[in-house]
């Protein structure tokens, strides 16, 4: 360590309780309840090419979620030894998990090209149909955020993905003919941070749908230390622990902090990361011991406050802390409740007992958890 590092990094050195005082209720008191922008697991264009140099490349590098990669493992292994395209895989899960990191491994592992695109790119059925018929035998055709593909085109993949054949209508009104158009056998694989959206006729047509969930710390800290080692970081196992602690469960996160950090440490610690040079650049970057931002808390503190603790929905919720209704419900509700602090019932979110003492208040007799 540095010496120098340890007289500057005083300096930063905040109360113990500096993230906590940023608690509940600030939202209504002073700063506005933002995203931190470093929490939000959803990418930034500016990443993309860091974390494509980030990206393991098989299915043994992947780390963690280990039931996802034995069941991958095994539709991949048994598509190659029956010689056949393998059945079409659907990516569930919050954004920052690795699907798209997935998918393409799944691509890399059958040694085929993988060709790539989105629901929002899919407008119309055409874009689709030249996707589509450009496709080699064995190709594998990823979709993101697939939910999010127009109805036309939705239809038109149901087709191609049960009987590799698509219909294409040439003309308008009665004398509109359609085309019958085969399609080479591909594997589609699918993404979707919102599984709940796909209607039924396309979530029956995949094969073996992925249920990505949010990482062990243990698995995150291993993600932290293998990207400390691409990128020639000094980092030490417990800063690493630090880092990945506070990632909300998501690689995408943790690999964020982590370049936070060492930017932190190349100003003040000589590039050297020690647990106390995490904890103080974490403090300056407005992340606490959870991982929740300001928003999360504002989200909380308006279901504790604002709604007696639930049940809500969270249009409602979205409404009272002035985000979209698709960050609240995609970004901040699945960590909310992978921590413990909100509970899903049919009637809304519930406040659990560890949200109304987050809040620092006691808990009603009906709080779930107590
Ligand atoms: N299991 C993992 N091991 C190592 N790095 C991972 C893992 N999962 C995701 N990452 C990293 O996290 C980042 C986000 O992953 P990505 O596949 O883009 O997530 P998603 O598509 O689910 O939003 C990438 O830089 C990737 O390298
Ligand atoms: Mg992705």
């Amino acid at each position: 360590m540095a010496k120098n590092g340890d007289i500057e990094r005083t300096e930063f050195a905040l109360p113990d309780d500096a993230p906590r005082a940023a608690g509940l209720g600030e939202g209504a008191a002073g700063k506005p309840p933002v995203r931190n922008p470093d929490l939000d697991a959803r990418t930034t264009s500016e990443e993309q090419d860091v974390e494509t140099s980030l990206r393991p490349k098989s299915l043994t590098e992947f780390i963690g979620q280990k039931k996802v990669r034995q069941q991958l493992d095994l539709v991949l292994s048994g598509a190659r030894a029956r010689n056949v395209a393998p059945d079409h895989v659907l990516l569930a899960g919050p954004p920052g998990l690795g699907k798209t990191t997935m998918a393409m491994i799944i691509a890399q592992e059958l040694g085929s090209s993988l060709r790539m695109t989105s629901g929002p790119a899919l407008e119309r059925a055409g874009d689709l149909a030249a996707m589509l018929s450009n496709l080699m035998e064995g190709d594998v055709l990823f979709i993101d955020e697939i939910h999010r593909m127009a109805r036309p085109a939705e239809e038109m993949l149901y087709m191609a993905m049960e009987d590799f054949r698509i219909d294409v209508i040439v003309g308008k009104g009665p004398g509109a003919t359609s085309i019958p158009i085969e399609i080479a056998p591909f594997t589609l694989v699918g993404a979707t941070t919102r599984s709940g959206m796909l209607t039924g006729p396309l979530r029956d047509r995949f094969g073996f749908t992925a249920q990505m969930e949010f990482y062990e710390t243990e698995d995150l800290t291993r993600v932290v230390m293998r990207t400390a080692g691409i990128l020639n970081m000094n980092l030490s196992a417990d800063a690493a622990a630090e880092i990945a602690s506070r990632s909300r469960g998501t690689p995408r996160i943790a690999n964020r902090l982590l370049r936070r950090v060492r930017d932190f440490a190349d100003v003040y610690a000589g590039g050297v990361i020690d647990v106390k040079v995490a904890q103080s650049a974490l403090v300056v970057f407005d992340v606490d011991e959870q991982g929740l931002d300001r928003l999360d808390r504002a989200v909380l503190d308006s279901l504790v406050r604002g709604h007696g603790g639930g049940p809500v929905g969270v249009s409602t919720l979205a409404l009272a802390v002035g985000e979209e209704p698709s960050t609240v419900e995609e970004v901040c509700e699945p960590y909310l409740v992978r921590a413990g602090m909100v509970a899903r019932t049919p009637r809304g979110r519930v406040a659990t007992a560890q949200a109304w003492r987050h809040a620092g208040l006691i808990p009603p007799d009906n709080a779930p958890g107590l």
